[in-house]
């Protein structure tokens, strides 16, 4: 299976539009590479690619990507499908970019499937097949994928929506080489669920977007719609501290564990930062954009 990481910030990425802060100007120095958002793309055969979010950069990310090119035909694209952990804008916003992609699946938590407010403005232009994830899905090329519920955070345009599992995290297993690969950015707490995917993964790509619970000025009044895993700042689970996920990989060893998802305040975007000395420590990783993994 290859993997490549299209995207590895939060929602505005890095450096972000409106953040004149220390570290967005430092952004495309050495030891700090500017990074578009969280989205990750997937094939067995290098044939048939799908995407694991679609954020707004994704147009520029298919362009870096030679495999994800048009072709052979003038109109034919790699790309057969999108796969959503969640609603948020920063994962989806892509989709608009994909209009009138003849027959496109696009896999999402129910709850995002039906409250996606784009969703109806997109289904004028192509007629998309879209899925549910409660069962197992095979993808072309052979790639099995299992997705558990592992939050209820929902995007505040959906803050009056019904709870439920608005968030997944996928599992992908390439029955051809054995090869498995975990995906979950939007990460509230460590739940169970999430155990429950890890078992022999080879490649763990995680929630890094605070690494501490503070970081983000102004949290507070921004947290996310109530409900379960609204309990941590806009509904993630910082990397740092006691209860944070570092702590939890280091509980749990084998796999090789990337955090995605950066925000533009976290000091992780800084390869030369004491952050970043601890995670190595810790046997995890951050990686650049474009970073392609063959497993
Ligand atoms: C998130 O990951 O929590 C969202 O992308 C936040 C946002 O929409 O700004
Ligand atoms: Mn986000
Ligand atoms: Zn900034």
């Amino acid at each position: 299976m290859r993997l490549v990481l299209l995207g590895t910030a939060a929602g505005g990425g890095f450096p972000q539009w409106d953040c004149a802060c220390a570290l967005c100007a430092r952004a495309g120095e050495p030891g700090v590479p500017a990074r578009s958002q969280d989205g990750l793309a997937v094939s067995a055969d290098g044939t048939d690619w799908y995407l694991l979010n679609a954020s707004p950069d994704l147009r520029v990310q298919v362009l870096a990507t030679p495999a994800l090119h048009p072709g052979p035909g003038p109109r034919d694209t790699p790309i057969r499908g999108v796969l959503l952990t969640d609603g948020e804008l920063d994962h989806t916003l892509g989709l608009a970019i994909l209009r009138g992609a003849p027959g496109l699946r696009v896999w999402a938590p129910g709850p995002v499937a039906d409250a996606f407010p784009l969703r109806t403005v997109i289904d004028g232009y192509g007629e998309w097949d879209w899925r549910g994830v409660d069962a197992p899905v095979e993808l072309g090329g052979g790639l099995e994928v299992t997705a558990a519920v592992i939050s209820g955070k929902r995007p505040r345009y959906a803050a009056s929506a019904p709870a439920g599992g608005w968030v997944v995290a996928y599992r992908i297993h390439d029955p051809a080489t054995g090869g498995t690969v975990v995906y979950a950015p939007c990460l509230a707490e460590w739940p169970a669920a999430l155990d429950g995917l890890l078992d022999g993964a080879d490649v763990v790509l995680l929630d890094g977007t605070f690494w501490t619970a503070d970081e983000l000025p102004g949290a507070a009044g921004r947290a996310a719609a109530p409900g379960p895993g609204a309990s941590t700042p806009m509904g993630h689970l910082p990397v740092d501290g006691p209860a944070g996920s570092l702590a939890r990989i280091r509980e749990r060893p084998g796999p090789r564990w990337v955090y995605t998802h950066l925000n533009n305040t976290n000091p992780l975007l800084d390869a030369g930062s004491t952050p970043r000395k601890q995670l190595a420590a810790a046997g995890a990783t951050v990686l650049d954009d474009g970073t392609e993994l063959r497993i």
